[in-house]
């Protein structure tokens, strides 16, 4: 097979949207809303800013550059592009590169379940299903009852695993359609969307009318800087969190869709934009909807409280509350719920279809599986595990993988790609690599950054998050319901599962590709 058969992006605008559309997802729009508010509104932005600075820019530029060099030695998945990283002269980077394998779809089977319910919670807007459920705990018990199926008090589970299905073929049969025509295409036509609904949705709260606060106080609640609480660890491992999962770093996904690209594309500008477009949609348009919007209706302690309750509580218990009680008749509220429900279902699909894409391409590039049957492999893996979350949601388990696969499994892997790429295959060749048809000189400052602060920032929240929060969840210490426990460990002995698969497909890779060359 030789390199250039690839697929590649057809357009630059294509590829930006279709980036922006990986990163722009649900952590956008229901994460940091959530995020924001419980780490006390404008404390929380000051670590954020500076994880975006020291740890997101970077990572960025490093995940583009990885990409698009792993994609001119025919590699589309990580274990491939850490391989050429060591210089094809390690066996065991590609072993270390199955983080980016399993990493992206685990965080597919839940993050795809959780879409679905975006698209159950649209149609159940245009019906009015939930009008007239105005209070907190109506509203979360109706959520709960979607959620929790099969727990005695929900007679049917038919809606949830409807919609699982629904969404589930629709992201299938988009990866099935390959990168320009399937994922470039879906971007073109969802980002705009999502872009004109977000800023509908935008001056309608800004201009509210004040009731229990204004739009205004819901603005300085985030915009306030409070210097006091950076000392305190839980806001920074929470900022640091948010900016890994809302740019897509540390998992596999980006790497990928630069892996498309040519070998003189521009990566540092291009790179750079799409990080930035995040954060505009992140902070303004995110932090410009859910946060003012419960504020007006509940107030500041109000719109905390709720936030506190849970991570879907502000961005679907509050907002539909919200909607209920808009000025003018139901139907505008339903359609301004419609609005907002859908929106977050186009931010978390194209955001899905990143996630899907890492396997596909391994499946393809690497074992030599046509795409048909790539796509069969992906569905065929994802529909009972995802059917597994549908069944188990009320022991936890979804919060589970979000924990080991979606947190802390960022953290490890972005710490092993910066130390490959900086330390490995070396910062001189690597800040060459990331100016190679550069449209935008990287201020050299940053060498020193890649070399040197992300990784110690990446050490220390390794070993703080380490000790403070993975040792104590991996022991089930504070386990709320302890109940929970035999499903947790089922759901991580099928972690374990999806990690040994995929390390048997590294191998199983590897050994054809020998095979291959010495058999030509
Ligand atoms: N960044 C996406 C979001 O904000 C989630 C995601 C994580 C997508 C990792 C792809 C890879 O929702």
């Amino acid at each position: 097979m030789t390199v250039d058969d690839r697929e590649r992006w057809s357009t630059r605008v294509g590829l930006v949207l279709a980036m922006a559309g990986n990163a722009v997802g649900l952590g956008n729009f229901l994460r940091f809303p959530v995020q924001a508010t419980q780490n006390g509104g404008g404390t929380f932005m000051i670590p954020y800013f500076i994880s975006f600075l020291l740890l997101g820019i970077p990572l960025m530029w490093i995940e583009w550059g990885i990409g698009r060099l792993g994609g001119a030695h025919g590699h589309s998945s990580l274990p491939g592009m850490f391989d050429v990283l060591t210089d094809r002269k390690t066996r065991w980077a590609k072993y270390l590169g199955v983080l980016g394998l399993f990493i992206p779809l685990v965080i597919f089977i839940y993050y795809t379940f959780i879409v679905s319910w975006m698209l159950a919670l649209s149609f159940f807007s245009l019906t009015g299903d939930y009008f007239g459920l105005g209070e907190v705990e109506a509203m979360r018990g109706y959520l709960g009852s979607y959620q929790n199926v099969f727990d005695g008090s929900h007679t049917a589970a038919t809606p949830t695993i409807l919609f699982f299905l629904i969404t589930l073929l629709f992201v299938v049969w988009v990866v099935g359609r390959g990168i320009s025509g399937g994922i470039e295409r879906l971007a073109l036509i969802g980002m705009p969307v999502l872009f004109v609904f977000a800023l509908v949705l935008v001056v309608r709260v800004l201009t509210l009318p004040a009731a229990a606060g204004s739009p205004a106080e819901g603005l300085n609640f985030i915009w306030s800087p409070h210097w006091g609480a950076l000392a305190d660890a839980r806001v920074w491992l929470a900022a640091a969190g948010q900016m890994f999962f809302t740019l897509s770093v540390g998992v596999g996904s980006v790497h990928c869709y630069a892996s498309y690209l040519r070998r003189d594309d521009d990566i540092t500008l291009t790179g750079l934009s799409t990080a930035a477009t995040n954060e505009f949609v992140e902070v303004v348009l995110g932090g410009t909807i859910a946060i003012p919007a419960a504020v007006v209706f509940f107030g500041v302690a109000g719109a905390t409280a709720i936030a506190n309750g849970g991570s879907y509580d502000l961005g679907i218990v509050a907002m539909s509350i919200v909607f209920q009680g808009l000025p003018g008749s139901e139907v505008l509220g339903r359609l301004a719920a419609f609005l907002w429900f859908f929106l977050l279902f186009v931010a978390g699909i194209t955001s899905s279809v990143a996630l899907a894409s890492p396997t596909i391409a391994f499946l393809q590039r690497e074992m030599g599986f046509t795409r048909k049957k790539a796509v069969g492999v992906l569905a065929g893996l994802s529909l009972p595990l995802g059917l597994f979350h549908v069944v188990f949601y009320r022991r936890g388990v979804l919060g589970d993988w979000d924990y080991w696969a979606g947190t802390f499994g960022l953290v490890i892997f972005a710490t092993i790609e910066i130390v490959l790429f900086a330390w490995v295959f070396g910062i001189d060749r690597g800040w060459t690599e990331l100016h190679r048809g550069a449209d935008l000189r990287i201020p050299r400052f940053y060498r020193v950054v890649i070399q040197w602060i992300t990784p110690l920032f990446l050490l220390t929240l390794l070993v703080w998050w380490g000790i403070t929060q993975a040792l104590p969840t991996l022991l089930m210490q504070n386990l709320a319901d302890p109940s929970q426990a035999p499903f947790l460990w089922l759901s991580r002995l099928l972690l374990a599962s999806v990690l040994v698969a995929c390390l048997v497909g590294i191998r199983w890779a590897w050994v054809r590709r020998q095979s291959q060359t010495t058999g030509d």
